[in-house]
């Protein structure tokens, strides 16, 4: 195959970080980019990365990882860590791609860009979503003037991830160890900083840039979160824009996923993506709407087998290529600025009641010198994903919490609560169902609930001991919130009444 960007010369990479960093592996390797080591504190990991890269070198010690022979480093290490594992590897002289986000306060967003400043390398932030083929193909159709001026977009990143405060995002979720701690990042995440597969998308398509934000507090959550400090609620914001358009960006756990979705409108046309992508053109709300296919602008069969809708392989491209061949990248460390600054100032305006809150622009050393000493953070700042249980606590007991937590909401796929709620309320739906595709789907929750009826019951009970011994530590709490209010409990612990609720409706059938 052809070697992109006309030269033969490779960039050799270390990746920090192994979980979500292992992702780009495959795409590398078609892009003049070597990985030539690894880096992560959980052995784990470690593991994953000998398999898929058996040649690198890996290590738990960044200091020994970053002393290694290699020109850029991609960093995927926990969220709040960012900016010090950034300014870290330029000062070894790396380039950095850094995943979502930039920084975690203000000050350590100055820090950061200075940082970059000095160095003279490529940052770039590792924000995918707009690399999608969709997004990708409206940004094409924005710069050639189809749409007119920005007006309105309204973008989700709704994920209801909840089971992540509890386990690895890796191999299906494996539970944290020991069980008794719980994820360092997710478990206390506040979503307002989690902003940028959704606003970063619009600013990418339409080339504006954020300047102000106000964001309602949302009081209703859902159960299984660290009770009394991460909530599982909506997160919406509002975004007024550089031109004066607004973005309504919503992120969040709910009980419907929206990733990346979204509409926008712009005073010549209309694009619609929470399905497959349309566009209403004829600059009027009733001019016609066409299905359309969205094409890659290039190398589009790499793409196609990229991680995230081939969003992680121009990632990697658009790096590549500035280190290569000089032309920017999307995402250098001012708009990743723009994009994380939001997240953090839309956290604060939800702090103070929807206060609307303007966005500094750090491309300005004065502006910069205004948040300089700038630590506020709205995240809960007390609490030791390490030690939630107190001094001396029965380990027999306690080292259940994770996998107890995820056994309850698990990742993925039909079991624990969800699935005692997908059988019931899909025979209740099921005769208004419309098409055999669902009645199939109720069909199997229901007889898989019949089978795992056993196991969540000794879930229950193992909850439920731990309930009882730490009343008022967070994960007593947490527990004893979905014991008492969840109504999938009553229907695990009356086993014998809901097998044959369920057995008797089978027969019916
Ligand atoms: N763009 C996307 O679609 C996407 C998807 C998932 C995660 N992310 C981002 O990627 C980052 C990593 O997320 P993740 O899903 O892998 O989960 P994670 O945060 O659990 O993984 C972080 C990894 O870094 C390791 N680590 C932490 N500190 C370290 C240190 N000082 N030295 C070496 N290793 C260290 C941990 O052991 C862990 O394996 C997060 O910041 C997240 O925001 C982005």
């Amino acid at each position: 195959m052809d070697l992109p960007f006309g030269t033969d010369r490779k960039i050799r990479l270390g990746i920090w970080g192994l979980g979500r960093g292992l992702n780009f592996i495959h795409s590398a390797r078609a892009l003049n980019i070597e990985v030539v080591a690894g880096c992560d504190i959980t052995p784990m990991m470690r593991q994953n990365f000998a398999s898929i890269a058996p040649d690198a070198y890996v290590t738990d010690n960044e200091d020994n990882f970053l002393a290694q022979d290699f020109d850029a480093v991609l960093i995927a290490t926990f969220f709040r860590d960012h900016a010090r594992h950034t300014i870290k590897a330029l000062e070894a002289g790396k380039h950095v791609m850094c995943e979502v986000t930039s920084f975690f306060t203000p000050a350590e967003g100055v820090a950061v860009v200075e940082a970059v400043e000095k160095s003279g390398k490529v940052y770039n932030l590792l924000e995918n979503y707009p690399f999608s083929r969709e997004n990708l193909f409206l940004r094409q159709l924005w710069q050639e003037g189809l749409f007119g001026d920005f007006m309105y977009a309204e973008y989700d990143y709704v994920h209801e991830c909840r089971a992540l405060s509890y386990a690895w995002n890796v191999n299906g979720g494996v539970p944290v160890e020991p069980g008794w701690t719980v994820h360092n990042w997710r478990s206390l995440l506040n979503y307002h900083y989690y902003n940028t597969h959704s606003l970063g998308p619009v600013m990418a398509i339409t080339g504006t840039r954020p300047v102000s934000v106000t964001a309602p507090p949302c009081d209703v959550t859902l159960d299984g979160f660290l009770e009394g400090v991460r909530k599982g609620t909506a997160c919406p914001s509002l975004i007024k824009m550089d031109n004066g358009g607004v973005v309504r960006n919503l992120m969040g756990s709910t009980t419907g996923d929206f990733h990346t979705s979204g509409r926008i409108w712009g005073t010549r046309a209309s694009a619609d993506k929470m399905g497959p992508l349309k566009i209403r053109i004829g600059g009027s709300g009733f001019g016609m709407q066409l299905n359309v296919n969205p094409e890659w602008p290039e190398m589009k069969e790499l793409a196609n087998q990229a991680g995230h809708g081939g969003g992680d392989f121009w990632e990697l491209y658009y790096f590549a290529r500035q280190i290569l061949t000089g032309q920017p990248a999307p995402w250098d460390i001012y708009s990743a600025a723009d994009v994380t600054l939001t997240g953090i100032m839309a956290a604060i305006s939800c702090q103070n009641n929807g206060e609307p809150t303007p966005i500094p622009d750090f491309r300005k050393p004065d502006v910069r010198d205004q948040f300089r000493h700038d630590h506020r953070v709205v995240w809960p700042t007390d609490v030791d994903t390490q030690n939630l249980f107190p001094e001396g606590h029965d380990t027999a007991i306690t080292g259940h919490f994770s996998s107890v937590m995820t056994a309850f909401y698990p990742c993925q796929g039909m079991s624990g609560l969800p699935l005692v709620r997908e059988a019931f309320d899909g025979i209740r739906l099921y005769p208004h169902l419309a098409d055999a595709n669902g009645r199939l789907q109720v069909i199997s929750a229901v007889n898989k609930l019949l089978r795992d009826l056993p196991s969540l019951q000794q879930n229950v009970a193992k909850a439920q001991r731990i309930a009882d011994a730490y009343p008022n530590t967070i994960p007593g709490k947490t527990i004893r919130r979905l014991l008492d209010h969840n109504d999938a409990i009553p229907r695990i612990l009356d086993a014998d009444a809901t097998r044959a609720t369920l057995q008797n409706w089978l027969a019916s059938l």
